[in-house]
């Protein structure tokens, strides 16, 4: 039986029966992908069993108990699922080739298999005698941990069958492939189409499943994006190449919650957690310098001390230049703005450099008084003082707004020897006693006059 293809535009989700270069609807360029469709009476058909068993329940009558978790081994991975792994769950986890995806897998899935029960690693990329070494650099031989050098995907699910593991990973989804679809392994309809066939494997069966996925370079959009909306949890492995530690995020999760991370460093010998993240990220933070500032993001329930540097020169051609690394452009922009017009820093005539120190990222907007004071720092040449840190969303009109979560952040920033800290003023709370000093900043000009003079 023949497939039959369209295309359908990526931006706007227009379907044509042929392709183009430019999609007709939205304009939007190298958009169009195919999809093939499979006839019904297929068998890569996605069925959904009809009979008894599909029958609605009440919800009292629903058992939940196939939402126990076990324990991977590796808090940091535990915390990022929101305590363990879910039976049953389809679990995404994408992220630049090289990362580590593979490493952190393996470490897990040796860790599972020790304690969870068999446990099937299925390497589309990598053949079993790669597996085996890398283990063996590691360090890792759990007895039930088994390896299958596979891309087909009826294969692999025959196995499974056969096997009846715990936990099956996919290392990666773009490599397995069925054999009824005619497009490449990795193209959009093979990566939509086996995950669900993989979905299926998990729900019915109550096996565990991670696929890894990894993101494609700009323009090609086969990556994990495509089954971002299929799986319970998607999370994304990032880190700079040439930096050790790797940061695990949480996008999705069904049963947890999102934006917790994970931080872990590569090592010789594999992935290691890491247990005090803001330490390694003020490791290497200078003292007394213009331009260098502590501030304290949340990242889920995490508090992360970061420090946010700025450079302030003058510019020499007409446009000044802004430069961002790790933090938002266009906030970034609108703070400068904020800068020049509510405090009068001549900044039009000037080339700003921010960058989030040690490659971190840092998007929350309660780091807004941060870059403001850093920029100020730097362009008054004045440093600001090393034991503060400073906290606080930046509106408009200057004013200094209240952030969420200013407890676990005060906190973190006591736990690692700050004695002060720069907080918006509706944020305090009569009578409440704060670990470190605390002072309280209604606009952008008193955190200013605070900290640079
Ligand atoms: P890998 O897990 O293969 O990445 P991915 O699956 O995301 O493509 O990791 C690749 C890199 O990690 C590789 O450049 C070598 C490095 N690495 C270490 O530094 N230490 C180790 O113990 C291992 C196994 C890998
Ligand atoms: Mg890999």
């Amino acid at each position: 039986m023949r497939s039959t293809s369209v295309f359908r535009c990526q931006a706007c989700g227009r379907e044509t029966h042929k392709w183009y270069g430019r999609c007709p609807d939205c304009g939007e360029f190298n958009t169009m992908v195919e999809e093939r469709t499979v006839p019904s009476g297929s068998s890569t058909r996605r069925g959904v069993p009809v009979g008894p068993g599909a029958r609605p329940l009440r919800l009292h009558e629903v058992s939940s108990g196939d939402a126990a978790r076990f324990r991977t081994g590796l808090g940091e991975l535990d915390r990022v699922l929101g305590g363990g792994v879910v039976g049953g769950s389809l679990v995404l986890i994408g992220g630049d080739p090289g990362i580590g995806k593979s490493t952190l897998i393996l470490q897990a899935c040796h860790a599972l298999a020790e304690t969870a029960g068999p446990v099937l690693y299925v390497s589309g990329e990598e053949s079993a005698a790669q597996v085996k070494l890398r283990a063996d650099r590691l360090g890792l031989g759990a007895k039930e941990l088994f390896i299958l050098a596979e891309t087909a995907l009826e294969a692999i699910e025959a196995q499974a069958a056969v096997l009846a593991p715990r936990v099956v990973v996919v290392d990666s989804i773009q490599t397995v492939h069925l054999a009824d679809l005619e497009s490449a392994p990795g193209s959009v309809s093979q990566v939509r189409e086996c995950g669900g066939r993989l979905m299926t494997l998990a729900k019915t069966r109550g096996t565990t499943v991670f696929l890894v996925g990894h993101v494609t370079k700009e323009g090609a959009i086969a990556g994990p994006r495509v089954l971002e909306h299929l799986v319970d949890t998607v999370l994304y492995f990032e880190g700079e190449r040439h930096a050790t530690y790797r940061i695990l995020r949480a996008v999705k999760n069904r049963f947890g919650s999102t934006n917790e991370i994970g931080v872990f460093e590569m090592t010789g010998t594999g992935l290691r957690e890491v247990a005090n993240p803001s330490a390694l990220f003020l490791a290497e933070r200078p003292r007394g310098v213009p331009g260098s500032v502590i501030v304290a993001a949340l990242e889920g329930t995490r508090p992360l001390l970061l420090e946010l540097q700025a450079l302030v020169t003058p510019a020499h051609f007409g446009t000044p230049r802004r430069t961002v690394l790790g933090a938002e452009y266009n906030r970034v922009c609108l703070l400068l703005a904020v800068l020049e017009k509510r405090a009068g820093f001549p900044l039009q005539s000037q080339d700003v450099f921010v960058n989030v120190a040690g490659g971190a990222r840092c998007q929350e907007p309660a780091a807004d008084l941060g870059i403001v004071v850093a920029a100020a720092s730097s362009y008054a040449e004045r440093p600001v003082a090393v034991d503060v840190v400073v906290i606080g969303e930046v509106g408009l009109t200057g004013e200094v707004r209240a952030v969420s979560g200013l407890e676990p952040r005060l906190a973190e920033a006591a736990g690692l020897g700050f004695a002060a800290a720069v907080v918006p003023r509706s944020n305090l709370v009569a009578g409440v006693r704060y670990p470190l000093d605390v002072k309280g900043v209604a606009s952008v000009e008193e955190a200013l006059g605070l900290l640079v003079g």
